[in-house]
């Protein structure tokens, strides 16, 4: 990772130092947790700057995209992200004046249509799949009807998107953009807590006994054993890798925010005590920080296999903003479940 602070980098070297650990080098998606291909035509074309720029400084609460604003406790001001977007710009076709939706469609109808052909992929308001989830709330404030029917209609070329053009009547499509509308209601904007000030105790429990627990690939400790060695009073060091918006919204109480794009208070930590890093990932941005205290010569640095929303999915203490409730997950057994642990690369 680059030395220099992200914002003062030229848009193309900001992807690399923040994005692409999930969106890939190219903008082709699906590094991590299934986060959509940037690089596709037909969300090109569908995306203006004000939805690119919207989905970077605020993310999808909940999911891996987290908010990156300055304002948010993110990374990046204003001018940074603007770079940003321009870079995402060049990658693909200009964006398109989108016919308005002239005929509301039929949410009732809309609904058979969801569950029938989207749900498994897509989820409701209450599970998510393994693709974007059309229940977020900032999904649902910053996408127009238009834009979720473009994505219907042509579907995303090269993802398993694929166009319900000549499948769907234009009758049809409409119903089924009502209905995805009606996923956003109840959705609440929840506060956030008051930024890391980068003072908060490092060590949980300093006088506690060490976790007993056996890391799987002498790397990976499951949420169950963390959050039994947490309630038994185990003395160790917790490190939420996402963005500070994300500790901001929710995190496990006690957890240090020590963000993958800023590292230096990991210089901080005693090289004795257990220390697990999270992210919702689960392994990618948790696995950077894993891989940096390695490198300073921690031999007790684990990754919390599941994620901190499996964490927060199964009560164990958080510390979260008001209205903040635990996110939408796979329903057990479903394609996007994160109950497989041979495919990821940390
Ligand atoms: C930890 C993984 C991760 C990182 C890092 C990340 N994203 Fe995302 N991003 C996601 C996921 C997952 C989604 C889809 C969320 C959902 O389910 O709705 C997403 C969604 C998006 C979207 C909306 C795409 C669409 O089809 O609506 C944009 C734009 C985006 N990310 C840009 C970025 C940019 C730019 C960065 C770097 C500043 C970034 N992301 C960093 C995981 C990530
Ligand atoms: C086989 C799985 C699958 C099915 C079925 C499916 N989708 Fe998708 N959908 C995806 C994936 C994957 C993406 C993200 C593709 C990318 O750009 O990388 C996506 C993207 C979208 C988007 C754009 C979201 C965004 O943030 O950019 C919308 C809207 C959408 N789908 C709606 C629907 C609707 C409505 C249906 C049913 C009529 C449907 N999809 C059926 C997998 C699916």
């Amino acid at each position: 990772m680059a030395d220099a602070h992200p914002a003062t980098l030229p848009g193309s070297q900001i992807y690399v130092a923040l994005c692409a650990q999930c969106h890939g080098a190219k903008l082709e998606g699906y590094i991590a947790d299934n986060a959509p291909a940037l690089n596709n035509p037909t969300f090109l074309e569908s995306a203006t700057d004000d939805f690119l720029k919207a989905s970077i400084v605020t993310g999808r609460p909940g999911t891996a995209m987290a908010g990156y604003s300055d304002k948010l406790g993110g990374p990046l001001d204003d001018a940074a992200i603007t770079r940003l977007v321009a870079y995402l710009r060049e990658q693909g076709p200009k964006v398109k004046e989108l016919a308005p939706i002239t005929k509301p469609g039929d949410p009732a109808k809309g609904e058979a249509l969801y569950l029938k052909s989207c749900k498994t992929c897509h989820g409701d308001k209450a599970t998510r799949g393994d693709a974007p989830h059309l229940a977020n709330v900032m999904f649902q404030a910053q996408a127009s009807d238009p834009f979720i029917k473009h994505a219907i209609v042509h579907g995303r070329p090269g993802t398993k998107m694929l166009p319900f053009a000549g499948q769907l009547t234009d009758g049809q499509i409409n119903d089924v953009v009502a209905y995805v509308r009606t996923l956003g209601s109840g959705a609440k904007f929840a506060g956030m807590l008051p930024a890391p000030t980068g003072k908060e105790p490092l060590v949980i429990n300093p006088k506690g006994k060490d976790p007993a627990w056996k890391p799987r690939d002498g790397r990976f400790v499951s949420v169950d054993d963390v959050a039994k060695a947490y309630k038994a009073g185990a003395k160790m060091i917790i490190v939420d890798a996402r963005p500070p918006s994300d500790w901001m919204r929710a995190h496990i109480k006690g957890a240090v925010s020590i963000p993958y794009h800023d590292v230096a208070r990991l210089n901080d930590l005693p090289l004795d005590t257990w220390v697990v890093a999270y992210c919702a990932c689960p392994h990618h941005l948790s696995g950077i920080v894993v891989d940096e205290l390695v490198k300073r010569g921690h031999k007790k640095a684990v990754v919390l296999d599941e994620g901190v929303n499996v964490w927060h999915t199964r009560g164990y203490p958080m510390v979260a903003a008001e209205g903040v409730t635990a996110p939408a997950m796979p329903a057990p057994g479903a394609a996007g479940a994160h109950d497989d642990h041979s495919g990821h690369a940390h």
